[in-house]
């Protein structure tokens, strides 16, 4: 199966109105030109504006971080999917790690939240991962169907449905691996990807096929290709990386290059020549 790889850039909490407009430029400037590829931005909510502006038209998307599992009402602070969709978002993230950290978000919270995602038209790139005790205590698929139940079993046929049609994203990151520099080896981030791929079968099989699975945790420019050429990586969600202009790039043309080889692969050879 052919998919289209994406790369989004989670920018944390990071940024100004200068330096955004710079890297946001940069990026202008260089990935429409990588037509195999889809790739987009996630920034602080603040900013989104910004980024539609400087974005509108350029064929990069832009997302949140995350969106309230709230819809409307006394919930200070909170910011709804529905006024992120308002900015032109076509992405957020719904339950990065940090959050479930941070914010002891559970995968309840986190259901919730990707509901109001998909209700408000988002493509939710919904995380998964485990921390390295539970890896070392072999427990790491353990924990990430934990977290894929949800997903699988917990919409109804209509949330499902929706998933479908905004092209629900799921990006497995090792929560050991992000921000550490040490990222997980191809053969690791692969058996997992197939494995999520796998859960996403036991509800329906095509979009299995379909649905793509982004890796992230320390993807840099030098680990990208190892990474990306695994059957099951669809693509990657890069934080520290993303605020480099050159090294979000090089990430996207990676990618760019990994759907033109793969391409190349499945084309069938030229008949032999006979005289
Ligand atoms: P990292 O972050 O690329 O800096 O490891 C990835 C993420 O947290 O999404």
């Amino acid at each position: 199966m052919k998919r289209k790889k994406l790369v989004v850039g989670n920018w944390k909490l990071h940024g100004s109105l200068l330096e955004n407009q710079r890297l946001l430029n940069r990026l202008k400037q260089e990935l429409p030109a990588l037509s195999g590829v889809d790739t987009a931005v996630c920034l602080p909510f603040v900013y989104l504006h910004q980024a539609q502006t400087v974005l509108q038209d350029s064929g990069i998307g832009w997302g949140a971080q995350n969106v309230s599992q709230f819809t409307e009402g006394a919930f200070t602070s909170c910011i709804s999917a529905k006024m992120v969709a308002e900015f032109g978002c076509t992405y957020t993230i719904i339950g990065h790690s940090e959050r479930r950290a941070l914010k002891l978000e559970s995968n309840q919270v986190a259901t919730k939240r990707l509901l109001n995602a998909l209700h408000a038209g988002l493509t939710p790139i919904f995380c998964v991962g485990e921390t390295l005790d539970e890896r070392d205590g072999h427990m790491a698929e353990l924990i990430v169907r934990n977290q894929m139940l949800n997903v699988v079993y917990g919409l109804d046929d209509e949330a499902f449905a929706l998933a479908k049609k905004f092209n629900m994203v799921i990006a497995y990151e090792p929560v050991w691996a992000i921000g550490t520099g040490e990222h997980a080896t191809p053969e690791q981030a692969q058996r997992m990807h197939a494995f999520i791929r796998m859960m996403v079968a036991e509800r329906d099989r095509e979009f299995a096929e379909h649905i793509r699975i982004v890796y992230g945790g320390s993807m840099a420019p030098h680990n990208a290709h190892s990474l990306l050429s695994m059957p099951d990586i669809d693509g990657g969600l890069i934080g520290r990386a993303a605020l480099v202009a050159e090294d979000f790039i090089a990430i996207c043309q990676t990618a760019n290059q990994c759907l033109a080889q793969k391409t190349a692969a499945l084309e069938p050879s030229p008949p032999a020549f006979s005289q």
